[in-house]
């Protein structure tokens, strides 16, 4: 489903280039979960980032389901990005001025296949637990709330890839647990592939498979689900 080829990544600065990534490479399969830990300032959020077509990598390559992102023009990568990837941030990144029922429609205004977007939006408000909160606008939701639409809004598509970068760093331990059940929840049940930045070891340990980033480089760590 991912296979990620020797990817580095450096940062011109001023002085020397920064090397942020120097040789990732690791092959995932369709519906595993996958953690990534490691400190901040890592590069753990950089490689999200490069797997999601959002940044590219100094070098190296990588396939998702067969597609090569790095390949395409950036109308197929929008495209592309739209249609087969799922993003949830620390940060919901939701739209203030939309209700949570229209920031979970709002993906699919963007590509061609708008039939079904609002049954499939209700439908997946819903399952989160948000079926009377969908006219409430982001700054009427709590944070655990918002996370919820925005994990809604990251599978409005059916994506083949969800990638969370501290989906739950924001919240307090209750909600944290709620969104990440989810989380896993959902990813099981449309087995999605799922990438996970998360300081937390607790989220970690539910990863089917756990790395860590250090030095640039990408280590398989324990897999504490089997432990
Ligand atoms: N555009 C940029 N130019 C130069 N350096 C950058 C740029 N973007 C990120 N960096 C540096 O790259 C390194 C990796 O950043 P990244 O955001 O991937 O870390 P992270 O592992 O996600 O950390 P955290 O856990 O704090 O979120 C950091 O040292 C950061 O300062
Ligand atoms: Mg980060």
């Amino acid at each position: 489903m991912l296979e990620l080829n020797s990817i580095c990544k450096q940062h011109e600065t001023r002085g020397e280039p920064l090397v942020v990534l120097t040789d990732i490479s690791m092959n995932v399969e369709r519906g595993e979960s996958v953690s990534i830990m490691g400190p901040s300032g890592s590069g753990k959020s950089t490689l999200l980032n490069i797997v999601g077509t959002l940044d590219t990598p100094t070098s190296g390559d990588f396939v998702i389901d067969g597609d090569s992102p790095l390949k395409m023009s950036n109308n197929e990568l929008a495209r592309f990005r739209n249609r087969q990837i799922g993003f949830v941030f620390q940060d919901h990144h939701l739209l203030p001025q939309l209700s949570a029922i229209e920031n979970v429609v709002l993906p699919s205004l963007a590509s061609s296949e708008t039939s079904g977007a609002i049954e499939r939006a209700n439908e997946l408000l819903d399952r989160v637990g948000l079926a009377d909160r969908k006219d409430h606008l982001p700054a009427e939701l709590s944070g655990g709330e918002r996370q919820r639409v925005a994990i809604a809004r990251a599978l409005i598509h059916r994506p083949k890839l969800l990638l969370a970068d501290e989906p739950t760093g924001n919240l307090d331990r209750k909600s944290a647990d709620a969104v990440s059940d989810l989380l896993f929840e959902l990813q099981q049940a449309d087995s999605c592939t799922l990438l996970m930045v998360t300081h937390s070891p607790t989220l970690a340990g539910r990863c089917g498979r756990g790395f860590e980033i250090s030095d640039g480089r990408l280590l398989s760590v324990a897999n504490r689900v089997n432990e």
